[in-house]
């Protein structure tokens, strides 16, 4: 089967071909950082223009690079939701235009499903297991049961763990979207400089709070001289790192220990982190758990985890109809 994906739901602007005999045969993306650079942050109209120009001509490209015509795909899938809507609706009305001139069916999919099941692209799946989806919008604690079968344990009260790299790198002057540099410019930093609060490090629910990380980055980086040093800038971003690192691995632990999986994964952007991959790692073999950290392409949004996803769909017989509509918000495991 040979499936074509569609993922618009915020910045990015990505097509893929997902081939069940070869696995992912092309994942093209259309970054637009630059153009939301200048607002610190994503500028949802701009967003949507941007796909509405961009994503066709990739689609083409696609086909072109693949020397495949129309009727050569077995279906459409795309993005429905969650993310912004008008972002959304230039993926989805394409889509429907593509499935309909191709009479294939087409296939609606939850963002965060597609994010969870990109670790299916690394290696094969073992389950059940506990996954930490992280990404800018989300920090969800899934039981996964089985493909298509989650359970969301819980997730944060305020802020998403992406929105709190992204959110304090910009404190420190760094580019949009924060998180990577913030990895990148840690390594450098000490880590016995500023020690950041782990907000409800001994709540024993499976919650999360990231709203107080950006005061209390705020209020060190106040006494900080201007313009921050190199160094500065480094050691509050290993401060801010580790702190976040912290708490998510706690809990990702504690929810694979209360549930009794044998396997842990990461999902979503801030799956990328470096030092959240080694973190975990070392924490699986201390306690004998699997983890295959997802290859870093496919923890940022990328069409290739909703062809992927697509594709599990249609080969359990679900797809759906021209009238699939759009959504904001709504949870993994009830948004149809
Ligand atoms: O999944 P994603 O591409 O988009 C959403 O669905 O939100 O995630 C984007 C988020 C941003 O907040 C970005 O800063 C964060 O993922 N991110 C990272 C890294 N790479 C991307 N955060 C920490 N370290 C990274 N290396
Ligand atoms: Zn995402």
């Amino acid at each position: 089967m040979k499936i074509l994906g569609l993922e618009t739901s915020c910045d990015d602007t990505s097509v893929a071909l997902y081939d069940s005999e070869q696995g992912v045969a092309e994942n093209l993306l259309s970054s637009q950082v630059d153009l939301h650079d200048q607002f610190g942050g994503v500028v949802p109209e701009l967003a949507s223009r941007a796909h509405l120009v961009n994503l066709l001509p990739l689609v083409e490209h696609l086909m072109q690079r693949q020397g495949l015509r129309p009727g050569d795909l077995d279906g459409v899938a795309v993005t429905a939701g969650p993310g912004l809507v008008g972002a959304l609706l230039v993926g989805l009305s394409t889509a429907k235009a593509i499935a309909r001139a191709c009479e294939k069916p087409l296939v609606g999919v939850h963002h965060l499903e597609g994010h969870i099941l990109a670790n299916a692209l690394t290696a094969d799946l073992v389950l059940p297991a506990m996954c930490l989806v992280v990404s800018g919008g989300h920090t969800e604690l899934v039981l996964m049961r089985e493909v298509g079968r989650y359970e969301r344990l819980g997730g944060t009260l305020d802020d998403a763990a992406g929105e709190a790299f992204d959110k304090t790198a910009k404190l420190l002057g760094l580019p949009y979207p924060g998180g990577p540099h913030i990895d990148r410019l840690s390594v450098d930093g000490n880590p016995d400089r500023f020690r950041l609060p782990r907000p409800l490090h001994k709540d024993p629910r499976l919650v999360f709070s990231f709203s107080g990380l950006k005061t209390a980055v705020r209020l060190e980086a106040e006494k900080l001289p201007r313009p921050y040093s190199d160094q500065d800038i480094a050691d509050l971003s290993r401060g801010v790192q580790d702190a976040i690192i912290d708490v998510l691995c706690q809990r990702l632990f504690q929810a694979a220990k209360q549930h009794r999986v044998p396997a842990v994964y990461l999902a979503g952007g801030v799956a990328a982190n470096q030092g959240l991959r080694q973190a975990v790692a070392a924490e699986a073999e201390r306690r004998g758990l699997h983890f295959v950290p997802p290859e870093r392409v496919y923890c940022t949004d990328n069409a290739a985890m909703i062809a992927y996803a697509g594709f599990c769909h249609l080969a359990a017989g679900r797809h759906d109809g021209l009238d699939l509509d759009s959504f904001a918000r709504a949870p993994l495991t009830s948004w149809r």
